[in-house]
């Protein structure tokens, strides 16, 4: 069952940074673009690199894979370019009391 998890003061990821996030087996990424959150699975759908450690491109709201160059739409998680095919599972944020929260 989803439930809604703490993650970090929303004032420790500044906007256009991300940062990783491990929970249970679960490995997400969490971004901050335009000072709006969001969060997909960090390990990307064509082989296994983090994401966590690519690029983010705040204006196309995309992450950029480190090893073959996919980008991923953050919102949607689609893939915008080969060789990745797959998207991205994302997750619902919210911020409370100052602290980003994801639904996983
Ligand atoms: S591992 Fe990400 S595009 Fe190939």
């Amino acid at each position: 069952m989803a439930a809604w998890v703490k993650v970090c003061e929303v004032k420790t990821l500044n906007n256009g940074e991300m940062i990783d996030f491990d929970h249970d087996e679960k490995k997400i990424l969490v971004a901050n673009i335009n000072n709006k959150i969001y969060a997909t699975d960090k390990i990307c759908t064509h082989a296994y690199a983090d994401l966590s450690t690519g690029f983010l491109n705040e204006d196309e709201k995309t992450v950029t894979c480190p090893l073959h160059m996919s980008r991923f739409n953050l919102e949607s998680g689609v893939p915008e370019n080969l060789p990745a095919e797959e998207p991205l599972k994302t997750y619902s944020t919210e911020l409370r009391d100052g602290w980003i929260h994801i639904l996983i």
